[in-house]
């Protein structure tokens, strides 16, 4: 059982903030992604909770305690680094059972919880041999297995994944979360790659630049982001943006993005006026969020196949909109010759948009 929570914690290297007054609350149970590109602080933020960095400022709480002074060793948590350090001396059962070694555990114990591990992750026929002569992915589950073994309160995980190969990694993700899942223990999790948050994670905490764009479950991130960061962050291929001006003409609201104009309902067009002065605002779109139509009718957008990429379940079509590329996404295979025309058509009630000024989401 363990809560963790972080209350406005700041550290600072010389003149870069590494982490910029983050806070947020990690439930008993529940696995929490920290989700952001290279160099937002999702590292130094795990260190901190545990307790291998001191933050300049704030507090780390566990099961409503305050831990900053206490050492790591004694915060009961595990964490499988980013650069994993395995013993090289020892062998692949060695590095597994040495955790358990200093628990009290019997013999028996702790072959059985060393094998039960390798055998999950896929390591039981390597326990013989050294770190050394395993490939990268190998040494990664076994650095993974080492800190499943002890079962401490929490799991602290730094990217545990990056080294293993595409196929590997979504075989690992859902082994990861069921087994998460089964042993109930409240994990905060690192990654840069938002489709493992979002396959994994009961919520997310999207980083940037130090701070915490954005707190919510995987749906919440991906239906009602918070700003334009968040919005291009989560989804693939990424979601597409334009600039528009809210225009009203002849009581009927419409988003002039230049090349092409979206009339939208009355009472989308009343909420960007009640929320933001200005007309300008940045509108989002998702490549998924498109109908591609025969021909032109109203909210239609004419455009020109720039490259169509098949993927077998999907089929991306960038398009030229002006001097533009878009991305729509459509089910299946679909074939277009380039530079042929075709029409778009948004789905309205899919539309995002953000105040031009700040990047905040208004609808
Ligand atoms: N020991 C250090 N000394 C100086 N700067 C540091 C140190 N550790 C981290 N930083 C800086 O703090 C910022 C956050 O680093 P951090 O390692 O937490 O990022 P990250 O989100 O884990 O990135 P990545 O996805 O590349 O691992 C970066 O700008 C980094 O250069
Ligand atoms: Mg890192």
């Amino acid at each position: 059982m363990a809560r963790v929570e972080l209350r406005n914690i700041v550290k600072r290297y010389g003149l870069t903030i590494a982490v910029d007054h983050v806070s947020f609350k990690v439930d008993d149970g529940e696995f929490f992604v920290l989700l952001g590109p290279s160099g937002c602080g999702k590292t130094t933020t795990l260190r901190i909770i545990a307790g291998l960095e001191d933050p300049d400022e704030g507090e780390v709480l566990i099961d409503d305690v305050v831990v900053n002074d206490i050492p790591p060793h004694k915060r009961d948590i595990a964490m499988v680094f980013q650069n994993y350090a395995l013993y090289p001396h020892m062998t692949v059962y060695k590095n597994l059972a040495y955790p358990l070694e200093n628990m009290g555990l019997s013999k028996q114990e702790i072959d059985r919880r060393v094998r039960e591990v390798a055998k999950m992750l896929y390591i039981d026929h390597l326990l013989d041999r050294k770190p050394g002569q395993l490939s990268g992915g190998e040494q990664q589950r076994v650095a993974l297995g080492r800190a499943l073994v002890r079962r401490p309160k929490v799991f602290l995980m730094d990217e545990p994944l990056s080294n293993l190969d595409a196929k590997l990694r979504v075989y690992m993700r859902a082994e990861l979360k069921r087994l998460q899942k089964e042993l109930g223990i409240t994990t905060i999790y690192v990654t840069h790659d938002q489709a493992e948050a979002m396959t994994m994670a009961d919520k997310i905490a999207v980083m940037n630049k130090g701070k915490i764009m954005q707190i919510g479950n995987p749906k919440e991130l991906y239906l009602k982001p918070a700003n334009t960061f968040v919005a291009g962050f989560i989804g693939s291929p990424p979601m597409n943006f334009f600039d528009a001006s809210l225009i009203v003409k002849n009581n009927q609201f419409i988003l002039d993005a230049g090349d092409f104009i979206l009339s939208i309902p009355r009472e989308m067009g009343e909420l960007i006026t009640s929320n933001t002065s200005i007309s300008e605002v940045i509108i989002g779109i998702r490549p998924e969020h498109f109908d591609i139509v025969d021909k032109p009718d109203e909210n239609t957008i004419k455009a020109e196949v720039y490259v169509v990429e098949p993927l077998g379940a999907e089929t991306i079509i960038d398009v030229k909109i002006g001097n533009r590329i878009f991305k729509v996404a459509t089910k299946g295979i679909v074939e277009y010759p380039i530079g042929q025309t075709i029409y778009i058509k948004p789905m309205i009630k899919y539309l995002h948009i953000f105040d031009k000024k700040t990047g905040n989401a208004i609808i």
